[in-house]
């Protein structure tokens, strides 16, 4: 496969220019466009068959309302305000927005988002998109497994949150491309383990300079920020 990564370090907006806009909203991924990224991060839940933009379990932080997400119409999820009057996008709308403009890092949240996610992403390649514009990741394993299986030209990362005694074994039983670190869990020597099987290591979430600067150090080919305009 090649790779989906054409910049000597990789900047993936983390839920758009969250640090400035409500996160996972149109307005938070136009504004991280402006700012010159070139991949946006997302976060994806299910909503009666429907791939939604959404970070949390429930609506509690990002819209004041109670609730799981996923237990909700999906005409009560489109009328909340995710902030600034903004409402929790669709998937389509994002891949609609990005189209030529910049890749997606799609994050599968929870469980049951494979198909359509898959079905977004076909259409989207069948009408011309690069499968090499999209990575999918998500924590749940099981999810990334599904995905590649059923969409294998779409690049996968392998999504950590610690570090486990095998990772490269981890990342090529899913033919992962990329491994996405906690900045915590960043030492130069994993850093070249990973690198040393091929892949690629990205940290999240990474916001200080100082933070950015030490996972520079360790080697990371690149990071997720909130502020995409302060990685250079
Ligand atoms: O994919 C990197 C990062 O987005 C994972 O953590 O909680 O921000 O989705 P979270
Ligand atoms: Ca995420």
């Amino acid at each position: 496969m090649h790779s989906p990564f054409t910049e000597p370090f990789t900047c993936f907006a983390h839920r758009g220019a969250s640090g400035y806009e409500p996160e996972n909203t149109l307005r938070s991924f136009r504004s991280a466009l402006e700012l010159g990224a070139k991949w946006l991060e997302l976060d994806v839940r299910v909503v009666e068959g429907v791939a939604v933009v959404f970070h949390d379990r429930t609506l509690s932080r990002r819209t004041g309302k109670s609730g799981v997400v996923e237990r909700q119409s999906l005409s009560l999820i489109r009328s909340l305000d995710a902030g600034k009057g903004e409402h929790i996008p669709l998937l389509s709308e994002v891949i609609e927005l990005a189209r030529g403009r910049a890749s997606l890092q799609v994050e599968l949240k929870g469980a049951g988002t494979v198909p359509a996610v898959v079905k977004l992403l076909s259409d989207a390649i069948s009408h011309g998109s690069s499968p090499l514009s999209f990575l999918v990741s998500s924590f749940e394993y099981v999810e990334v497994e599904q995905f590649k299986a059923a969409l294998p030209e779409v690049p996968v990362g392998l999504l950590l949150h610690g570090y486990p005694r095998d990772p490269v074994r981890l990342a090529q039983a899913i033919s992962a491309v990329s491994v996405h670190l906690n900045l915590d869990a960043v030492t130069p020597k994993r850093v070249a383990e990973l690198h040393h099987a091929g892949l690629k290591v990205f940290a999240y979430t990474v916001n200080d300079p100082d933070d950015l600067a030490a996972v520079k150090a360790a080697g990371v080919d690149g990071v997720f920020t909130d502020f995409p305009d302060r990685i250079r």
